[in-house]
């Protein structure tokens, strides 16, 4: 059985997706050992209703000290799952191939600082974009620039907005995910 970690900043419905991908079996061979926020969020009590462990370690400097310390040590694999903090380098290095990240577009363009949330949307439409999509890709020390597991695009609309494109990403992210953590963890 392989001990996932899943880190959280917001509501946390790709948490609750792979939650539910475990009870179901879509997700084979696993288990979320904990779950980390960074602040006060819904993920930590979506968490605590399926019985999973958590602890909130406020965002700051010292988060990823702090997380190492008390990281369970046989984890197998970090999930940021709507994770809004930055992991510093030396925590980067030491959990390599080891940390994953969902990012709501279609990486290598519209990452990096600042893209997050709608900031990241607004960015699409306002580059006319004909397409957007989700990227599920290892975390390294730069921001979104780690290797691509998996990733799934979609036409942009004509009355597209910030709101619709974030509603149809999630559901591609609720497709990718538990994809992308099969394939990391089980090679399938
Ligand atoms: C997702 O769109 C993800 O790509 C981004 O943050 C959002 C988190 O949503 N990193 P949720 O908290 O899982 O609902």
């Amino acid at each position: 059985m392989k001990n996932i970690v899943v880190l959280v900043s917001g509501g946390g419905t790709n948490l609750q997706r792979i939650i539910d991908c475990i009870e179901s079996g879509e997700i084979t061979n696993a288990q979320i050992s904990l779950v980390v926020a960074d602040r006060e969020c819904f993920g930590l009590e979506r968490a605590a209703k399926h019985g999973i462990k958590t602890q909130l370690i406020p965002r700051g400097t010292l988060f990823s000290s702090k997380l190492s310390q008390i990281l369970p040590e046989n984890t197998d694999l970090i999930v940021l799952a709507g994770f809004l903090s930055i992991l510093n380098k030396e925590f980067c290095e030491s959990f390599k191939g080891k940390i994953i990240n969902i990012h709501p577009a279609l990486l290598p363009k519209f990452g990096g600082k600042g893209m997050w949330g709608h900031h990241v949307h607004d960015a699409v439409l306002e580059a006319g974009e004909k397409e957007s999509g989700a990227t599920v890709h290892y975390v390294t020390s730069g921001i979104d620039e780690g290797e691509i597991i998996l990733q799934k695009s979609f036409p942009i609309t004509e009355n597209e907005t910030a709101e619709t494109l974030a509603q149809k990403i999630h559901q591609v992210e609720f497709e990718i995910f538990p994809k992308a953590i099969n394939l990391v963890l089980n090679n399938y």
